[in-house]
């Protein structure tokens, strides 16, 4: 076997308004955790409408049609904005997401699981390793990504 390239990475992954609202937060964040990988950054937060639109997080998305309505949908209500950081843990998190659009998203995934609508589709994950830092930065400030090293301590006895 060829060793492997994958590096530990960051995706930013966002519960959007929908699942805030739905009361999914717990179930949402209780996979990333199971998975294994490492959050650094958790909060609860109301999207202003320039960080959704001017040229910021959906940047790529500005021409496309259904632009206004996502805007709406992402600043329609509070969301979870979450750092999280792992071996590969851009591609990985995608696929505990699933398709965008939720009837595509296979049994098992958030989306496939949780949701119905592409623009109701509940979580948000970086599609790359460079988004993921972008992101991260756009959405957190200074000091609000905690680096720390898990140790091995026996929590429970
Ligand atoms: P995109 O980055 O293509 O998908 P993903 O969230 O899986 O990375 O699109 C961003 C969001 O835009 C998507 O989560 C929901 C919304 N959207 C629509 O509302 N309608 C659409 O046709 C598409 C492609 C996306």
């Amino acid at each position: 076997l060829v060793a492997s390239m994958v590096e530990v990475e960051e995706s930013y992954i966002m519960i959007k308004p929908d699942g805030v609202q739905r009361g999914l937060v717990g179930e949402i964040i209780s996979r990333f955790e199971k998975k294994g990988i490492k959050l650094k950054g958790l909060k609860l937060y109301q999207c202003p409408t320039e960080l959704a639109q001017d040229n910021e997080h959906y940047k790529d998305l500005q021409s496309k049609s259904f632009f206004p309505n996502l805007i709406d949908y992402i600043t329609s209500g509070p969301v979870v904005c979450m750092a999280w950081e792992g071996v590969g843990v851009v591609a990985s998190a995608r696929k505990l997401i699933g398709a965008t659009n939720p009837l595509n998203a296979e049994p098992g995934t958030i989306r496939g699981d949780l949701a119905v609508q592409t623009g109701r589709n509940v979580v948000h994950g970086s599609d790359s390793p460079e988004n993921g830092n972008r992101e991260i930065a756009l959405w957190f400030k200074e000091g609000e990504v905690v680096e720390w090293t898990p140790v091995q301590e026996p929590w429970l006895k």
